[in-house]
């Protein structure tokens, strides 16, 4: 049986969410984050006619899924991209409109479990955290080439540190002995930085650097940024979108793309929509929507989950 931390997000909210868009016809899905397969396989098991389309920028990730998946045939297509990536990977597929969207943003328990990727700070491992396996900056040489400006600017930033500042002026001060290489030597330096008292309050002391290293590292508000209105580009009328994040910065980049594509555009106080100028999706989440008690009893990694829907009602403006 899987481990609990394998078990997908708000599996039986994703399911529902997207059944009308899905129901009776040979409906295509993009799951823009295929982690583990989990999701998807679960789609493919509720719509025997659905074709599905599933990113991930991890090949591991694809290469897992891919065997998981098997058993649905030639109803599945995998691409090893980012997710920004969406309408190339849906135009080549040969399709020009999808019915569905899901992205379930984050590193996977599969990414935590393996060690040697560096994502977990409970084990000490190379300070790699790179996704996208083998390519780009590693998270040890954000930490020994960044500037004290702009360690402490991703720290804040994307980690939502407060002691962000006196951090950077210590990996400097570290780095001049012996540059960084493993995550242990940088989790006993957060113990010594952040206060004790803020630990009851804050958590782990290293649990909001190891996030904006992993943000950094991946680029991963910059992907999301241009795939939001990339994968509501491709959502044909009637196609739901449902967004997952784990942190407030994606979900605040999340909530403004929706409510930006909800609003009219008509000039205000015309009594009836100017053709072209209506919303064009419509939400289906009143505010963000959260893992139950339960849930997240089960599935700790269910804590931090928002999730946001909508659906498409009127082609792009
Ligand atoms: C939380 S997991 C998804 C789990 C999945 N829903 C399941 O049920 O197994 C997130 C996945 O998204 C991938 N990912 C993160 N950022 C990405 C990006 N910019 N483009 C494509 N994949 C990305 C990660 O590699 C990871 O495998």
């Amino acid at each position: 049986m899987d481990q609990p931390r394998h078990v997908p997000v708000l599996l039986d909210r994703v399911l529902e969410l997207f059944a009308p868009a899905l129901q009776g016809k040979p409906a295509v899905v993009v799951d823009t984050t295929l982690g583990m397969g989990g999701h998807s396989d679960a789609l493919l098991g509720a719509h025997p006619e659905l074709t599905l389309i599933g990113l991930d920028r991890d090949p591991q990730a694809i290469e897992m899924a891919g065997k998981r998946l098997a058993h649905h045939g030639d109803r599945v297509h995998l691409v090893n991209v980012t997710y920004d990536h969406i309408d190339e990977a849906v135009a080549d597929l040969g399709y020009s409109r999808v019915d569905g969207v899901l992205m379930d943003l984050g590193v996977s328990s599969l990414q935590l479990d393996e060690e040697e990727r560096g994502f977990a700070y409970s084990k000490d491992a190379p300070l790699d955290m790179r996704m996208s396996k083998g390519t780009g900056m590693t998270a040890a040489d954000v930490l020994n080439t960044y500037s004290h400006g702009d360690l402490a600017r991703i720290l804040s930033t994307y980690g939502e540190e407060r002691f962000a500042g006196k951090i950077a002026s210590a990996v400097l001060r570290e780095r001049e002995k012996e540059p960084f290489t493993n995550s242990g030597r940088l989790v006993e330096l957060l113990y010594a930085v952040v206060p004790a008292a803020s630990r009851r309050t804050g958590g782990h002391p290293a649990k909001r650097t190891f996030q904006a290293l992993r943000i950094e590292v991946n680029g991963e508000l910059e992907s999301l940024r241009l795939a939001l209105p990339a994968a509501l580009g491709v959502l044909g009328v009637g196609g739901r979108i449902v967004v997952e994040s784990y942190q407030s910065l994606e979900d605040r980049m999340v909530k403004q793309a929706f409510a930006e594509l909800a609003k009219s555009k008509s000039p205000l106080g015309l009594p009836v929509e100017l053709p072209g100028h209506g919303p064009e999706i419509k939400l289906l989440t009143k505010g963000a929507e959260l893992a139950s008690e339960q849930e997240v009893e089960d599935n700790p990694r269910a804590a931090p989950v928002r999730l946001r829907a909508a659906e498409r009602i009127g082609e792009p403006r």
